[in-house]
């Protein structure tokens, strides 16, 4: 995944291209982290302004949603599932056997930027449990061999 470098016209022009549709906050900042892979603090006031919002209210979403990131991740981003049914299937111990082996942890990018891992809560692919995305592509019947062979 590439990345454009922040840059304050684009992103008011992605605002503004959003700020009437319904609940605008949301795919504001899905839209502005699909392009600057990620929504810095930069960009809270450009949106406070254009929602007519107070700064702190969209830093709390920001903060909220774990989707959501100030920095932007690595090339690659594998989101394993952490809930219920994928617990129930090992998922946890796979998901800290994964990140001891990468030396990571959880919202952690990679030293060579190759790889973020984030939680996720049930992906819809609880029948496949443990689940993950891996760069958003839905990954199920997870085992060490297989995250390793999609993830590193
Ligand atoms: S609990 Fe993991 S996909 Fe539903």
């Amino acid at each position: 995944m590439t990345n454009t470098a922040w840059n304050e016209d684009q992103a008011r022009a992605i605002i503004a291209a959003h700020a009437a549709d319904e609940g605008a906050m949301l795919p504001i900042l899905h839209a502005l982290q699909a392009i600057f892979g990620c929504v810095p603090e930069a960009a809270d006031a450009l949106i406070a302004e254009a929602l007519n919002v107070s700064r702190a209210e969209v830093h709390g979403v920001v903060t909220f949603y774990h989707d959501v990131r100030r920095t932007p991740g690595g090339a690659r981003v594998l989101k394993l599932c952490r809930a219920e049914a994928c617990q129930a299937m090992g998922g946890e111990a796979l998901a800290a056997r994964f990140l001891a082996r990468h030396g990571l942890e959880w919202h952690a990018t990679s030293k060579d930027g190759a790889l973020t891992v984030e939680p996720v809560y049930c992906l819809g692919l609880c029948a496949t449990s443990p689940a993950a995305l891996i760069d958003e592509v839905p990954v199920g019947r997870l085992t060490d061999a297989r995250l390793a062979g999609i993830a590193g």
